[in-house]
């Protein structure tokens, strides 16, 4: 399978500026080289464009919106290309608000092609607020959201179906800050999420074993890796950090084991600031997990 890499170079969606350097960062740490090293063909599609950052204050409970539809759609447009040609994407973001646009594309190819979804979210946050809740207007706090059906036209209705997937597809790992009424919302929607207290009590491995049961050789699994799902001990190059976040080693056994489904179809790697990043840490632990993600493992096994 051919691995393709399309820059999102945008944080229009986010309340600090910077994930629009993200792109390049994961470049600079070496994504493509370790890819081909993990013996996969890597293609860079190079990054999109769209609008520039205006720096406006919400208006109707929305910062940027115009901007966040255009950069959706482009993301959109790229991912869903990539994918008809049966080749791996991984976004390489960009703030969150773009995984609007990136998973419509997987659920618009999942329904061209018959195949059941799976989404992992790997974040700090659940991202289902609405423009009534949010306590920021920050588009990036609502694609989960928006892809369940709730909020502006242009980015519900991206996939061509709506709502753009069901939110029994999705399972939310490393959750640790979630708005008051967003909370209501989660529980409402019947959202699947194994916040931190969860992974603190049963572990990652059992997390993961509940997160990925119930796939088959008919399943798409995309990944969208918030990078502040990680501690930010360990990740501090993000806008948004919460403590007591995902370890090193979990997020490689997190990985890991999504790895050996061999089920992966899509990625997101978003909210990566190196504005805030010191010596671009974030980034190359953010490529790390990545080859896990792609099959890099530390265990011992016998050849064949
Ligand atoms: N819940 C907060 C908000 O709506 C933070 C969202 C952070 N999202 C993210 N993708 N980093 O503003
Ligand atoms: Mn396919
Ligand atoms: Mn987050
Ligand atoms: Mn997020």
């Amino acid at each position: 399978k051919i691995v393709s890499l399309v820059g999102a170079p945008t944080d229009v969606g986010a309340g600090a500026r910077g994930a629009s350097m993200g792109p390049e960062a994961l470049r600079v740490a070496g994504l493509e080289r370790r890819l081909r090293a993990r013996g996969f063909q890597v293609l860079d599609r190079g990054n999109l464009s769209g609008p520039a950052n205006p720096w406006q204050p919400p208006q109707q409970g929305y910062r940027h919106l115009p901007e966040v539809i255009a950069w959706n759609q482009a993301v959109h447009d790229a991912i869903y290309a990539e994918l008809r040609e049966e080749r791996l994407p991984i976004l390489l973001g960009g703030d969150h608000c773009l995984g609007v646009g990136s998973i419509s594309a997987v659920a618009r190819h999942c329904r061209d092609t018959g195949k059941q979804l799976r989404i992992i979210w790997l974040d700090a946050h659940a991202d289902f607020n609405t423009s009534e809740l949010t306590p920021s207007g920050n588009i990036h706090g609502m694609p989960v959201a928006c892809l369940c059906g709730a909020g502006p036209r242009e980015l519900v209705e991206m996939a061509g179906q709506v709502p753009a997937i069901q939110a029994a597809a999705i399972r939310q790992i490393g959750i640790r800050s979630v708005d008051e009424g967003e909370r209501v919302r989660v529980h409402e929607a019947g959202l699947e999420v194994m916040d931190m207290r969860y992974l603190d009590e049963v572990g990652m491995r059992v997390a993961m074993q509940q997160a990925l049961a119930g796939l088959d050789e008919n399943t798409h699994l995309h990944v969208s890796f918030d990078v502040d799902f990680l501690d930010p001990e360990i990740a501090p190059g993000v806008g948004t950090t919460v403590p007591g976040g995902v370890s090193y080693r979990e997020a490689q056994l997190c990985m890991e084991m999504i790895a050996d489904t061999g089920l992966l179809g899509s990625l997101d790697i978003v909210e990566l600031n190196p504005a805030l990043d010191v010596r671009n840490r974030t980034a190359k632990v953010a490529v790390e997990l990545t080859e896990s993600l792609f099959g890099k493992s530390t265990l011992m096994r016998a050849a064949g």
